[in-house]
């Protein structure tokens, strides 16, 4: 996901995030994001993802796509669960980590630099929330894994879904995006037919899809 200089809403619901208890933390990062243009989870977005985890309440999570560790320290702030998180780039990965040591988190944190398209078919155990957030043009491929992976009653939370309207065909798709925006229809539709699942997307940020794996 290319980074794009947040707008004036973005930048509001930041400040609102900034006032909740260890809002700070989160400041000095996404400041160090932009000062850096790494493509962070959007303020909307995080919002709703912490409701979600309020609300559910995760004992094991995992994430493709750490990036600087920005969502996994929202995820480990909001939650007592432990987070295995996936990153390709050892630069990412680094800063990720030492976050997590500056806040605490390290005993609950545990990075697998490298990737995620062969780290996740080898992968085995059980987690009860599964953040998608890394390479979009593998979701598709990577699914069949996740849903082994996801215990029932679990939930997939996969982030940029839309991707920028484009997805839905709002906006024009350049030439270099179409293969991000055919697999990115393809997950959601192969999603959506999924019996195993009950799916729901929602146009935040840049289109979260949220599925609940149904107990069987
Ligand atoms: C949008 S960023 C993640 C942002 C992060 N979740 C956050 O909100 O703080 C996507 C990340 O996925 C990583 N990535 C891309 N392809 C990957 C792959 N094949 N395996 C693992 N990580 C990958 C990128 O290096 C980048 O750091």
């Amino acid at each position: 996901m290319p980074y794009k200089t947040p707008g004036k809403t973005n930048e509001y619901i930041r400040e609102l995030i900034a006032l909740s208890p260890n809002g700070e933390k989160f400041m000095e990062l996404t400041a160090y994001a932009d000062e850096h243009r790494v493509p962070i989870l959007l303020p909307e977005t995080v919002v709703f993802l912490k409701q979600i985890l309020r609300l559910y309440k995760p004992k094991k999570i995992l994430e493709i796509g750490t990036a600087i560790g920005y969502s996994g320290l929202v995820m480990l702030d909001e939650t007592d669960a432990k987070l295995i998180t996936i990153e390709i780039d050892e630069e990412s990965a680094q800063k990720a980590k030492g976050e997590f040591e500056k806040w605490g988190y390290s005993n609950r944190a545990k990075i697998f630099v490298g990737d995620a398209c062969e780290i996740i078919p080898l992968m085995q155990g059980e987690y009860d929330f599964i953040f998608v957030d890394g390479p979009k043009t593998r979701y598709i491929e990577f699914l069949p894994y996740l849903k082994k992976m996801l215990v029932n009653g679990g939930i997939l939370f996969c982030d940029n879904v839309l991707f920028n309207g484009m997805v839905a065909g709002e906006q024009e798709v350049g030439k270099k995006k179409n293969s991000i925006v055919e697999k990115l229809d393809l997950f959601l539709k192969t999603l959506f037919a999924d019996g195993d699942f009950s799916s729901s997307i929602l146009p935040v940020g840049d289109g979260v899809s949220l599925s609940i794996k149904k107990k069987l």
